[in-house]
């Protein structure tokens, strides 16, 4: 019996491929899915794309909520539902508050945990905050480590977290897109489809992140507005975070700029085709850094650090800060210089092959000796390699939608 708990966007974006593969293998786990709802409205988008029914929905989410309220409000409602159903492993995914005390609920009812997404570190406990802790304190109460990337794994190792329990499987993030791009795609959102109506490129913007809130975000916005007024014959669409700071913040420095677009959170399929049409992003997002090089898009990341050096390194994501001018001088360099955009426009994979939940199943598989399949590790220099092994061992085949 396997218990799954997510709670925001982007853990159920990256938690639904795991799910999807246990329901599909419902000879083998019993699934008991658990939505905290830290998030709601943004929450009940993903669950409406990927058809998922939470069998507990705490319901937690209030306006402004504090770190402090989300970790009370979930941690006993989680041990009364432990103690009800009592699984034999807890699945938390990332590094949410709804992670951290996902693992810690588990871990005063002594179940295991598998962590999803295992071993992302920037070593710098503010930033991003509280995430940096979050993950750490989930790594030091986790048995299964599902990392996704060898760097990752590496960063456990450095933890001193043994070996035999470090997995790299890749990110689920990309098992979830390839179902859901797709080149004839019509957005559900009409006003996106009136901006592409423009024939404009698109720039692309997410922030949201706790420790940029306040002056930090300002000054992105002022350079984004900069941008919108020298590059005219762009279109900037920003889905604007459901958090009241990031909400005024947006609505004061880029409201009334013809050519930007504040526009509600957008469903995950509409955001990542958008995203795949895109000319240029800039935002501080996790996910979005992981997703963006699976289309070549050039990002600029509006971080100081980041936990994902991997597409930084193949060049495709720029990590440029959160200083104005900077952020402008950058952005102006990439439209401006034909020549600079090619040099960071390679798509790239270095997060994933499209097989992490299948990766992840397998090796609970053999954990709870249900059986003893090898697991070929995820490496983006392999990945034909690898998926021909794993479908070949497997025998399965790969479901083109949900
Ligand atoms: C949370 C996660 C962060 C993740 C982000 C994804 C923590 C500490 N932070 O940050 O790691 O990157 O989600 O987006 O776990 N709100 C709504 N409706 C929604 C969602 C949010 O109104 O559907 C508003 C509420 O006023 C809420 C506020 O946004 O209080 C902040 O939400 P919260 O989950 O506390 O933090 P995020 O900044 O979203
Ligand atoms: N996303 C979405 N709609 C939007 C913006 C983002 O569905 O309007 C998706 C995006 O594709 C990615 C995830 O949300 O998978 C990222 O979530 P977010 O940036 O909120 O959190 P983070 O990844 O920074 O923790």
């Amino acid at each position: 019996k396997i218990a799954v708990i997510f709670g925001t966007r982007p853990d159920t974006i990256k938690m639904a491929p795991i799910i999807k593969e246990l329901e599909r293998q419902s000879e083998h786990f019993k699934l008991i899915t658990i939505a905290t709802a830290q998030h709601r409205q943004m929450l009940d988008q993903v669950l409406d794309v990927f058809k998922i029914k939470p069998d507990y929905d705490l319901n937690i989410m209030k306006p402004s909520q504090t770190l402090a309220t989300i970790t009370k409000n979930t941690i006993e409602e989680l041990d009364i539902i432990f103690e009800k159903e009592k699984p034999d492993l807890v699945l938390v995914q990332g590094d949410t508050t709804t992670t951290f005390v996902g693992s810690l609920a588990a871990f005063y009812r002594q179940i295991p945990v598998g962590h999803i997404e295992a071993g992302l570190r920037t070593n710098d406990k503010s930033n991003p905050f509280p995430e940096e802790i979050n993950r750490r304190l989930t790594s030091t109460i986790t048995d299964l480590h599902f990392a996704p990337t060898q760097t990752a794994k590496e960063a456990l190792l450095v933890e001193n977290v043994n070996p035999k329990n470090i997995f790299v499987t890749g990110n689920t993030v990309i098992d979830a897109l390839s179902y859901s791009v797709k080149n004839d795609y019509i957005f559900s959102s009409d006003s996106l489809n009136q901006i592409f109506d423009q024939d404009k490129k698109i720039i692309l913007v997410t922030m949201h992140r706790r420790e940029n809130l306040g002056e930090p975000m300002k000054s992105a916005c002022y350079a984004i507005k900069n941008l919108a007024l020298s590059y005219k014959d762009y279109n900037i669409i920003f889905p604007v975070h459901l958090n009241p700071k990031v909400q005024d913040v947006a609505q004061s420095i880029l409201g009334n700029i013809p050519n930007i677009f504040l526009i509600e959170p957008l469903d995950y399929l509409d955001f990542v085709n958008l995203m795949s049409k895109s000319y240029l992003i800039l935002t501080d997002s996790g996910g979005v850094q992981e997703e963006g090089p699976h289309f070549g898009i050039p990002i600029l990341v509006l971080r100081e650090v980041t936990e994902r050096p991997e597409a930084v390194e193949y060049g495709t994501v720029k990590l440029v800060g959160l200083d104005e001018h900077t952020i402008f001088t950058t952005a102006d360099n990439l439209l401006s210089n034909d020549e600079e955009y090619m040099k960071m426009a390679a798509a790239i994979n270095p997060y994933g092959d499209g097989l992490s939940a299948k990766r992840t199943i397998q090796i609970i598989k053999n954990y709870f000796q249900i059986s003893n399949i090898p697991i070929v590790e995820f490496d983006p220099l392999a990945i034909k390699e690898i998926s021909n092994h794993i479908v070949l061992t497997e025998n399965l085949e790969y479901e083109n939608n949900f």
